[in-house]
């Protein structure tokens, strides 16, 4: 598809509240060194009681607003990865516009008249939602080429996380993150060409209940499957083979051999992940960046949360080939061709 797809801002957030390694060994049978080796994982930010993602949304919002010099009212589309929103409804996408439209414009008007049109939705892919929203953005690029989204991928996994299981509640961190995308612009980034794929069969590998699956009434209590759960050692497998060969296929469409890249962003779920889908790829470890040691794996967040940081500390700079690839539960999965 010969869609111009231009990502003109980038903005992250993460709170402030900081759960280390330390802190996870007071509450469940773990350790640091554990969870060090296996994952590669320190530290994970997570919101506090009176905080929602969507406070984390609209702080990265704004940065990204701000950096691609637009106004709100300019913008068309809000598009929100997320497997974990506040609430099942309002969507995530129409709480920050709305909080987005009340700073724009002192809460003394309906957004809908200063947006007519105005799209705002949420989608899940999980973790691979920040390269589905890619797609997404270039879709709705298709479709009108005078749109500008704002594309938001925010997780909240802390309150999904289980801490009585402690094969999956260490991995887990909440971050948001967002970007500016219309077919104009002064880009930060050009996107070249994305790619998705997903497979059903495997959906219960990783699964997040609290939907309307079960009949639940006042006063009953929790069950373990309200929580996040995940067959760990099998999502590994797929992990690998899923971001290998896609990125793999993106990179042969593209006529572009794996030495061509000059930064590789894998979704960040596991540093052992990471670096063997480095070695399918034979990518030396300079040109892979990495940030879980910090955040965690932040699903849908941690790939434009790499990108934020990977570009404030000058390793994703003007004049690169970028590859992003990420894979989730679903199972889902994708990878994008950057150019800076
Ligand atoms: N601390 C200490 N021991 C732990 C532990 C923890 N937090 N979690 C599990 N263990 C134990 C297990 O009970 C098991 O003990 P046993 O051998 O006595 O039964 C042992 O460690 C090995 O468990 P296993 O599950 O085989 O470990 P692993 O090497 O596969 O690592 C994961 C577990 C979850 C870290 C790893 O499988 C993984 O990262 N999977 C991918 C998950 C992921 O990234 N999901 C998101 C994709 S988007």
């Amino acid at each position: 598809m010969n869609v111009n797809c231009h990502i003109s801002g980038l903005g992250v957030s993460v709170p402030d509240k900081i759960l280390t390694n330390q802190d996870l060994e007071k509450i469940m049978d773990t350790s640091d060194e554990w969870i060090v080796t296996r994952t590669g994982i320190k530290t994970r930010h997570i919101v506090k009681d009176n905080e929602n993602i969507s406070d984390y949304a609209f702080l990265a919002a704004v940065k990204a607003i701000e950096e691609a010099q637009i106004s709100f009212s300019e913008i068309t589309h809000v598009l929100v990865a997320t497997c974990t929103p506040e609430t099942l409804s309002p969507s995530v996408a129409c709480v920050l516009a709305e909080k987005l439209a009340l700073s724009a414009y002192s809460g003394l008007q309906l957004i809908s008249s200063h947006n007519p049109g105005l799209v705002c939705l949420d989608f899940n892919a999980a973790c691979s939602g920040f390269v589905y929203g890619l797609e997404l953005a270039r879709a709705f690029l298709a479709l009108n080429p005078h749109a500008t989204i704002l594309l938001v991928a925010a997780e909240c996994l802390s309150r999904k996380m289980n801490y009585q299981d402690r094969s999956t509640s260490i991995l887990f961190g909440d971050a948001a993150g967002a970007c500016i995308i219309s077919a104009k612009g002064n880009a930060l980034f050009r996107l070249l060409d994305v790619s998705v794929g997903a497979d059903g069969d495997y959906k219960d590998l990783i699964r997040i209940g609290g939907g309307t699956d079960k009949k639940v009434q006042v006063g009953d209590t929790i069950s373990e499957d309200f929580f996040l759960t995940m067959q760990g050692r099998e999502v590994f497998k797929y992990a690998v083979r899923g971001m290998a060969q896609e990125s793999l296929k993106l990179l042969h469409k593209n006529a572009l051999q794996a030495e061509d890249i000059d930064l590789f962003i894998a979704h960040q779920a596991n540093l052992r992940i990471i670096d063997a889908v480095r070695e399918r790829l034979q990518l030396p470890q300079e040109k892979v960046f990495t940030n879980l040691d910090k955040y965690g794996n932040t699903s849908a967040a941690s790939i434009v949360l790499a990108m934020a940081e990977a570009r404030e500390q000058g390793i994703l700079k003007k004049g690169q080939k970028i590859v992003l690839t990420a894979f989730g539960a679903g199972l889902t999965w994708g990878s994008a061709l950057l150019a800076s």
